[in-house]
């Protein structure tokens, strides 16, 4: 795959790349012309306010997105090939995808991890495992996207919308979820931490309401969960999926488990010299928090226009701080909503270790 002319427009922008008029006579490239084809189609479908004053919701196929991340899940949809030999770690925001990207590429890459110029040592997890939706089609200029050995890719796209290349690859992927409280919580707090000025972030409450009725980034986040909890049943060899309170609880049987299905499994002798445990703390949050990189208003630096700071990716890693957050009616609202929606599945039964 190659994409010519890349655009160094951050995807959380929504500016049109269309040239203006004094420069209509360059030849657009193939890459803003789909831009432009993206804009059009984006442009009839159903529009929400989001979050922010600057940053609507728009429905594609009843999930939310914002503008830059619908017109990267449209290209993807168009020009993401994957191979039978990638893996894809599928989240909705906020549910553990930095800790999984983290673990996944220490366990592919383990024989450096006493080295101390690991990659994950010096750069953030989000540089080592890109977005099909994000990255591809906004950073193709980025290391690890041109570097065709990499085989670790992720997705925020709900697994209805993927990529058809995924489900014809046959490649694996692993799934993870979170409870909806601290999913909120979680999202809401990120948003405060945006550098970019979109306007002020909407109260706790009014977020909430809307988290609750389906209207959050990649929502309703209830359908997410239960999307790819259906293709897992339908298909458990190749989906793996977990949850981030049961993983946080007692990492290692997890990540022996998730190294297994990846076809990374450790071996007899690599257990034995404590190797799971190892990858689980350069993992852990604690350590992955504390590093350089990832500390005070550090960003990316193979994408300069991020609105994120690395930091702003390890904020507690808490299970249940929701408590400091809701009130009993709004964590039984949500509550409420969950058993609605996973009633019948046996989503809410669902034991990792089975
Ligand atoms: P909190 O905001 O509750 O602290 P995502 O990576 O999908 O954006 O999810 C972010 C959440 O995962 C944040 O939760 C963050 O602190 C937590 N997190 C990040 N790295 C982690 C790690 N290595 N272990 C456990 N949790 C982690």
């Amino acid at each position: 795959m190659s994409f010519s002319n890349p655009l160094s427009l951050s995807p959380m922008e929504s500016h049109t790349t269309v040239p203006s008029n004094h420069e209509a006579e360059t030849e657009p490239t193939e890459f803003e012309k789909n831009q432009k084809r993206y804009k059009d189609l984006i442009a009839t479908f159903p529009h929400t306010k989001g979050w922010r004053p600057k940053g609507p919701l728009i429905e594609y196929h009843g999930c939310w997105f914002v503008q830059p991340l619908l017109e990267g899940c449209l290209h993807a949809q168009e020009f993401f090939q994957a191979r039978p030999i990638d893996f894809l770690i599928c989240s909705s925001a906020k549910t553990g995808t930095t800790w999984l990207k983290a673990l996944t590429f220490a366990i592919v890459n383990r024989t450096c991890l006493d080295n101390s110029s690991n990659p994950l040592l010096k750069r953030n997890p989000h540089e080592l495992v890109p977005f099909i939706e994000n990255e591809f089609a906004f950073f193709p200029q980025v290391d690890v996207i041109k570097d065709k050995g990499n085989t670790l890719f992720s997705t925020h796209i709900p697994y209805g919308l993927l990529p058809k290349s995924i489900a014809n690859s046959g490649c694996k992927m692993v799934y993870i979820w979170r409870d909806p409280k601290d999913t909120f919580i979680s999202m809401w707090t990120f948003f405060q931490k945006q550098r970019s000025d979109f306007g002020p972030l909407n109260s706790l409450e009014e977020s909430f309401d809307m988290f609750c009725r389906g209207t959050s980034v990649y929502g309703p986040y209830l359908d997410h969960v239960l999307g790819y909890w259906k293709a897992y049943q339908e298909n458990p060899n190749q989906i793996l999926f977990l949850k981030y309170e049961t993983m946080r609880a007692d990492p290692l049987p997890h990540v022996k488990r998730l190294a297994q299905f990846m076809g990374y499994g450790f071996t007899a002798e690599e257990e034995k010299k404590g190797v799971v445990e190892k990858v689980v703390n350069l993992c852990s949050f604690e350590t992955l928090k504390n590093l350089e990189v990832n500390e005070g208003e550090k960003i990316r630096e193979d994408i300069a226009s991020v609105h994120w700071p690395n930091s702003a990716y390890f904020r507690k890693g808490m299970v249940g701080d929701w408590h400091n957050y809701l009130t009993p009616e709004m964590a039984a609202r949500i509550d409420g909503l969950m058993h609605e929606k996973f009633k019948g599945s046996g989503l809410l039964e669902h034991d990792i270790d089975d």
